[in-house]
């Protein structure tokens, strides 16, 4: 168990009167969780702006919550060792599950590379509150774009447990949406993504 989830003792939870399907009723459209996972420039942070960007026109709630922007504030004390990162998604996926209760269309773009570390993010929620949308992109193309120019500080030395060169990246086998990034034009994966909601009425019948 992390070091922080031991400390919280003699504390009641308060139930709220303003719930989530009030919220819901009052938003008309369901809160949902978008987790996208993926190499370090897969293409996680552009898909999930632009979904949210196309969601945001249509009338939802919608928060982005961006790994490069959650570094800088809620989580800069964390680093990159396999037990940061676990502490990452942990408080990430916890914040993501406040923002379902607020009735918010959550959408999070982190590396996040370990299976286990989803899993425990996924069990948080609600069946169905957790959608997996792995953004796929092979090493290579990643390396060759390298839009930050880590991939070559990583393969110099310069920067140590990269994902895909010296710390592992385990893809999803079942998630909800796999998208060849790579492959497919931004406008295409935004479309997948919201013919999934549509599927599944997190948004509204047209
Ligand atoms: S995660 O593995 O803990 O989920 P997260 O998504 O928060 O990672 O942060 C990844 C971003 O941090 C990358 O897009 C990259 O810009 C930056 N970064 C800096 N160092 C590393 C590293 N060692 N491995 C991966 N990404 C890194």
């Amino acid at each position: 168990m992390s070091k922080t989830t031991e400390k919280s003792t003699n504390v009641v939870w308060h139930q709220a009167t303003v719930n989530r399907k009030r919220r819901e009723e009052k938003n008309q459209h369901k809160s949902v969780v978008l987790w996208f996972t993926g190499l370090s420039g897969s293409g996680k942070s552009t898909l999930a702006h632009a979904v949210e960007e196309e969601l945001f026109q249509l009338g939802m709630n919608t928060f982005v919550l961006d790994g490069d922007n959650v570094r800088h504030g809620l989580n800069k004390d964390l680093g990159f060792s396999n037990e940061d990162r676990k502490e990452n998604i942990r408080r990430i996926s916890e914040a993501a599950k406040l923002m379902l209760e607020a009735g918010v269309i959550t959408l999070t773009a982190f590396i996040s590379p370990f299976k286990e570390e989803r899993a425990m993010a996924r069990s948080l929620m609600p069946h169905g509150d957790f959608i997996e949308i792995h953004c796929f992109c092979p090493l290579e193309v990643c390396e060759k774009r390298d839009v930050k120019g880590l991939y070559k500080k990583a393969r110099n030395g310069e920067i140590k447990d990269f994902t895909g060169i010296s710390s592992p990246y385990e893809a999803p086998d079942k998630p909800e949406l796999k998208i060849d990034t790579h492959a497919r034009s931004l406008e295409e994966s935004v479309e997948q993504i919201i013919i999934l909601l549509r599927a599944r009425h997190i948004l509204p019948s047209r």
